[in-house]
């Protein structure tokens, strides 16, 4: 193919913009690397100039957060009739929708903790503390709560005495109206990358998340923290579940390209699903390239790879 002109599409205004950044960073590299030509742009009010003036074959949405997972820029690539790389506005839509993506898996046969979704609203309403103790009733004392949406670890806590409920909930409330709340599950945490470069879904080498506290915010992107093992130190019998997981993931949701589940594998074994992404990070300590890089793929070659395959598709 000649060489193909790219955009890239980081940064934006969500919570994750300096991730994004680096992502947009390393993929446009990268791509430099393979003989792409390359253009970046933000998203703002030049972003419609710069689409125009760059005529791209492909524009490559790298944005984390509401906005670039939740559909809605998929949706104006769409409308602008420019060919984009990755999952499609209404699969975006459902992935980024953790209760959503959790029900279609349920339905797929695959393992994902029991939860429930509660809006802030039905707090001012019910009032929390009759609320919280229905939920320790039912789904124990050892939970995560999380906002529906949301990426990073952003709001995430882990509980395991239900009077740490409450401040959970704050916590979860500054970065949404909606939180949801599962069994916490405890075991060996994984992220499994999907790539397709035109012949269908091929899962990654599966990536082991050691870390000395929670897997938050600070432990994802400072140095030293945190441990990776790629590929994860599981047997392989467990690879393989990790991966139809991810597989089944990818296609149950209609996920198109390029994908990350995010599961940890309990002592039976047994992989649970805790979310899936459709714009990973791709920065130097991020999990997709890892995965890539212990599956021996150059990465120039392989984003140039998913840009070809996303142009002739
Ligand atoms: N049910 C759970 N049991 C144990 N840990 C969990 C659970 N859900 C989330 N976590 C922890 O919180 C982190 C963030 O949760 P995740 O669902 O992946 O949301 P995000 O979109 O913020 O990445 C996970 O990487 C994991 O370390
Ligand atoms: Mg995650």
């Amino acid at each position: 193919m000649a060489k193909p002109k790219v955009l890239i599409l980081a940064g934006g205004l969500s919570h994750e913009r300096d991730v994004s950044l680096r992502s947009g960073r390393r993929v446009a590299e990268a791509l430099r690397a393979a003989d792409c030509e390359v253009a970046e742009t933000d998203l703002d009010n030049r972003f419609f100039d710069q689409l125009s003036a760059c005529d791209p074959d492909l524009v490559w949405p790298l944005l984390h957060g509401a906005l670039g997972e939740d559909g809605s820029v998929r949706d104006v690539l769409e409308l602008s009739g420019v060919p984009y790389l990755g999952s499609d506005p209404r699969s975006a839509r459902a992935a980024w929708n953790k209760s959503v993506a959790k029900t279609l898996i349920r339905r797929s046969g695959q393992a994902t903790p029991d939860y429930v979704t509660f809006p802030q609203s039905l707090f001012r309403q019910l009032g929390a503390a009759p609320l919280l103790d229905l939920v320790s009733a039912s789904l124990g004392s050892d939970l995560v709560v999380k906002p529906l949406y949301g990426g990073s670890a952003l709001g995430v806590t882990r509980v395991s005495d239900p009077s740490q409920l409450p401040q959970a909930m704050m916590d979860c409330f500054a970065y949404g109206d909606i939180a949801l709340i599962e069994r916490a599950v405890l075991g060996t945490e994984l992220a499994v990358s999907v790539v397709d470069l035109g012949s269908g879904p091929v899962a990654l080498p599966a990536v082991e998340i050691v870390t000395d506290g929670p897997y938050d915010y600070d432990a994802r992107y400072n140095p030293g923290r945190t441990e990776f093992f790629a590929p994860a130190r599981i047997d392989d019998q467990v690879s393989d579940a990790a991966a139809a997981l991810a597989l089944s993931a990818h296609r149950t949701l209609g996920l198109a390209r390029i994908s990350r589940t995010d599961l940890i594998v309990d002592a039976a074994g047994v992989p649970w699903f805790l979310e899936v992404n459709v714009a990973p990070g791709m920065q130097e300590t991020s999990l997709l390239p890892q995965a890539a890089l212990a599956a021996g793929q150059a990465l120039p070659a392989l984003y140039r790879a998913l840009v070809e395959a996303s142009i002739a598709a």
